[in-house]
């Protein structure tokens, strides 16, 4: 017998918490969540009413047994390549419906087109160039219009420029800062009024980046707009946290990623050998995405992934002059720090 749960994510009675193992007792359950207090049927009648007509049309899909993410409907920016790829995959395999959205089209159909074949998934492909606010808005409205309002945003697309400040252009620091933190803002803004509207709760994840706190020679762009995403992410977070909707940052160090040879290098060309160095640090894509599923699952704030991740993160907090000494350094050594 199928089941649905409505949680009102505010009800200080039947709280959140005496909710959560209902799983265990109820294989075929489809659990939603309404930002409401514990009169939610009469605050939030249309959205109660919608959650129950849903349930009841399409009850004979709910089957068990129950993976984390059934049900739900997941957009992934720059899905063709690397991190989002896989990110969008481990989301497709636990369940969910996925959009793959990315500029390369033909790389959105391919990563959408192998949920449903290898995962046996519902996946959807779209093209977008996240920095062109036009596309956004089409790409937001259509995607809402057919799929419905997405429960979880991954902001993931994002380029790399490398080199010194003196050698990036103005069209160097425009395109980065328009991709990654324009980008990064389109999507928060389109898909996070939606699930305001909505009144469902949802997650937003932004895929920073170690550079968000480690200050370097050869990203300067790139570390700027990553430093921004982080910030946005933490005053989006504060903003949301009262309509159910959870705002996580990712900042990962090395991933083994195309990256390296999809990047920009401005000033001496470092393709090469950032390219092999990213290949040797051997970290890949698919655990920077179990990270992304576990920070939804756990609404975590900042997530910083791998060793250096990690340490990058404490340093930044504990003893911000060694992160800038390093800084200094790093380019002595003709470390690229690509992707950083
Ligand atoms: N690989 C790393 O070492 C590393 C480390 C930290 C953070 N990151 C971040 O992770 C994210 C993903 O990186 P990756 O390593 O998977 O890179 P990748 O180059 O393998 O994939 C990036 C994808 O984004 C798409 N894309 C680029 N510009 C776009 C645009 N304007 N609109 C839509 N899609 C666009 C590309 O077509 C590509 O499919 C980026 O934001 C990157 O900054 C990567």
């Amino acid at each position: 017998m199928p089941v649905q749960i409505i949680e009102a994510t505010r009800d200080a009675f039947v709280t959140p918490a005496l909710l959560a193992s209902i799983g265990q007792w109820v294989p075929r359950l489809r659990h939603r969540k309404v930002a409401a207090g514990h009169w939610a049927h009469r605050s939030r009648p249309e959205a109660v009413a919608r959650l129950i007509a849903e349930f009841a049309d399409g009850a004979h899909a709910v089957r068990g047994p129950r993976r984390a993410f059934d049900g739900r409907l997941v957009v992934v920016t720059g899905a063709g390549s690397g991190i989002g790829l896989a990110t969008a995959r481990a989301f497709a395999a636990h369940g969910a419906e996925v959009v793959c959205a990315d500029i390369d089209a033909g790389a959105a159909a391919r990563a959408a087109g192998a949920i449903a074949e290898d995962l046996g998934g519902t996946g959807h492909a779209a093209q977008v160039d996240v920095s062109n606010i036009n596309q956004m808005e089409d790409f937001s409205r259509n995607i809402i219009a057919q799929y419905g309002v997405p429960d979880i945003v991954v902001n993931n697309a994002g380029i790399v420029v490398a080199g010194a400040f003196f050698d990036h252009t103005v069209d160097d620091w425009r395109r980065t800062i328009d991709v990654n933190l324009w980008g990064v803002i389109h999507g928060c803004r389109l898909f996070g009024a939606a699930m305001v509207e909505r009144g469902e709760g949802g997650h937003i994840v932004n895929v920073a980046s170690l550079a968000a706190f480690a200050p370097s020679r050869l990203l300067p762009a790139y570390s700027t707009s990553k430093a921004a995403v982080k910030m946005l992410s933490d005053c989006l977070r504060a903003e949301l946290a009262g309509h159910g909707i959870g705002v996580s940052v990712v900042c990962p160090g090395f991933v083994s990623t195309p990256i390296a040879g999809n990047a920009t290098y401005v000033g001496a060309d470092l393709r090469e050998e950032a390219v092999r160095g990213l290949a040797r640090r051997g970290y890949p894509a698919e655990r920077v995405a179990a990270h992304i599923l576990r920070a939804v699952h756990r609404n975590q704030a900042v997530v910083p992934v791998n060793l250096e991740g990690k340490i990058g993160y404490a340093l930044s907090r504990i003893s911000p002059g060694t992160m800038r000494m390093l800084a200094r350094w790093s380019a002595t050594i003709r470390n690229p720090g690509i992707g950083r």
